[in-house]
């Protein structure tokens, strides 16, 4: 056994120290299956160990400058394209106290419009809703109504309002573009391109077309504590010795790769199929194929487990989503790979963890954990339309939604989020007031905060 208990290394210099054991790369080699470019790159720097306050958490006036300096000058993630097929199709995002509307007009063109009437203010769509077919915006207050080119088309009793200009009574657009299937929003009229600020990430995703996907579930849970905190939950493997000591048996975690690429995207690479440094005592190939869930006098002779394991996957798999999986490496095919794009959207592009998240507050102590599982179109027939979303509460596991308690990814989400309540009452009770992270498994959390520091004090 590896002393993985040892001190750091004197001669390192800080964030230099690695677990013991091979690293993510080196398991990628021992695959010899030459997966894209983009899971060999790598770029962790040191961005120092000062620990960060608890108050970028807990206080209202750190939520407020949030709101007014960062979620209103960034892009975010609305809705799927597939949500909008039609004309006249809609979907509402909310973020904090804005509300958009993300709508196919009748030229095909998607829009984004100020969830709010020029009139007296009233939602032309209540919160959280999508729905299909409108020829027009209609505000259901007075009646006044709008083409879906945002023009004005109505106002009853035209005569009332002779102050009123047509063409400066207009839906107030905001910027809207696509981007892996895809409908990203911009509350900042003054937006750099999506595209620009997504930095690496269609490079990098060049070969996993996430506009080639389908949602096949999506779900809306409450968390109890706050956005950033939830969310960085899910940027770091190292709760996983703690928080999923059995349902991640087979995981690298220690071993797991960060990578903060540029200021908007950062990555975990984490191999879950080779064991790694923490485990108790050394195991077989077979004893950890049987953590992978197979019968381990089954393990060919000379195949390694994770070999072994993702060769039945893609056979099973494909065979369930009628899709070839014959040419996806190991890696796409077990891995947990999360990309993070600034400032709350993750996406996996992996095909047994092919996970979607997005975190929205809900003031300073709720926020709310969008998930969708993405699959790849199948080979032949129809793409199914996206399924509609189910909405938990915070007491709600994620094992209670029908079609996702029969994966395991549900138990683990569930052991994530069972955390939450006591970290965000820890957090509230905290004499010390700040926390210390690790220089290089909890990079991405202070790379997090650094980005959001640019933003709040442009
Ligand atoms: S508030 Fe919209 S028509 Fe009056
Ligand atoms: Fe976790």
């Amino acid at each position: 056994m590896l002393d993985i208990y040892k001190e750091s290394d004197p001669a390192l210099q800080p964030g230099e120290a690695r677990c013991p054991g091979p690293s993510a790369q080196e398991l990628l080699a021992a695959d010899g299956d030459n997966p894209p470019d983009a899971l060999k790159a790598q770029n962790y720097q040191f961005l120092g160990d000062e620990d960060i306050s608890w108050e970028r958490y807990t206080s209202q006036a750190f939520y407020d400058l949030e709101m007014a300096k960062m979620w209103c000058k960034t892009w975010q993630w609305a809705c799927r394209e597939e949500h909008i097929p039609g004309p006249g199709d809609y979907y509402v995002y909310d973020i904090g106290d804005h509300s958009v509307i993300v709508l196919r007009d009748d030229r095909d063109n998607i829009r984004a419009y100020v969830n709010s009437c020029p009139h007296r203010g009233m939602q032309f769509c209540a919160s959280g809703t999508q729905g299909r077919g409108k020829q027009f915006i209609r505000c259901p207050f007075h009646g006044m109504s709008w083409h879906l080119d945002g023009s004005l088309r109505e106002i009853p009793c035209r005569w009332d309002f002779p102050h009123v200009k047509d063409e400066e009574f207009g839906l107030i657009e905001i910027p809207s573009d696509t981007w892996g299937g895809f409908v990203f929003i911009n509350l900042d009229p003054q937006a750099k391109p999506l595209a620009d600020y997504l930095e690496v990430l269609p490079d990098h995703f060049a070969q996993w077309p996430l506009q080639d996907r389908y949602t096949v579930l999506h779900m809306e849970k409450v968390l109890p504590g706050n956005w950033k905190m939830c969310m960085e939950g899910f940027m770091e493997a190292y709760h996983v010795l703690a928080t999923h000591p059995e349902g991640l048996r087979a995981s690298s975690w220690a071993n797991t790769q960060y990578d903060c690429f540029s200021p908007h995207v950062s990555r975990f690479l984490q191999n879950l199929s080779a064991g790694n440094p923490h485990f108790e005592k050394e195991f077989s190939q077979a004893e950890l194929f049987e953590f992978l869930g197979h019968n381990p006098a089954e393990l060919p002779p000379g195949k390694s487990a994770r070999q072994a394991h993702a060769d039945i996957l893609r056979q099973t798999l494909g065979e369930e989503m009628d899709v070839d999986l014959s040419t996806v490496s190991n890696s796409e095919m077990l891995d947990s790979i999360e990309y993070h794009v600034f400032p709350n959207a993750c996406f996996f592009p992996g095909i047994v963890i092919p996970l979607i998240y997005r975190f929205r507050p809900l003031g300073i102590d709720r926020c709310i954990h969008d998930i969708l599982l993405l699959r790849p179109r199948p080979d032949h027939g129809p793409t199914p339309p996206p399924t509609p979303t189910v909405r938990l509460g915070i007491d709600e596991p994620y094992v209670s939604v029908p079609g996702f308690k029969e994966n395991r990814l549900s138990y683990v989400l569930d052991q994530d989020t069972d955390n939450f309540k006591r970290q965000w009452a820890g957090i509230k009770a905290s004499a010390k007031g700040a926390q210390t992270l690790g220089n290089y498994q909890e990079a991405r959390i202070r790379h997090f905060h650094n980005t959001l520091d640019t933003y709040l004090q442009a």
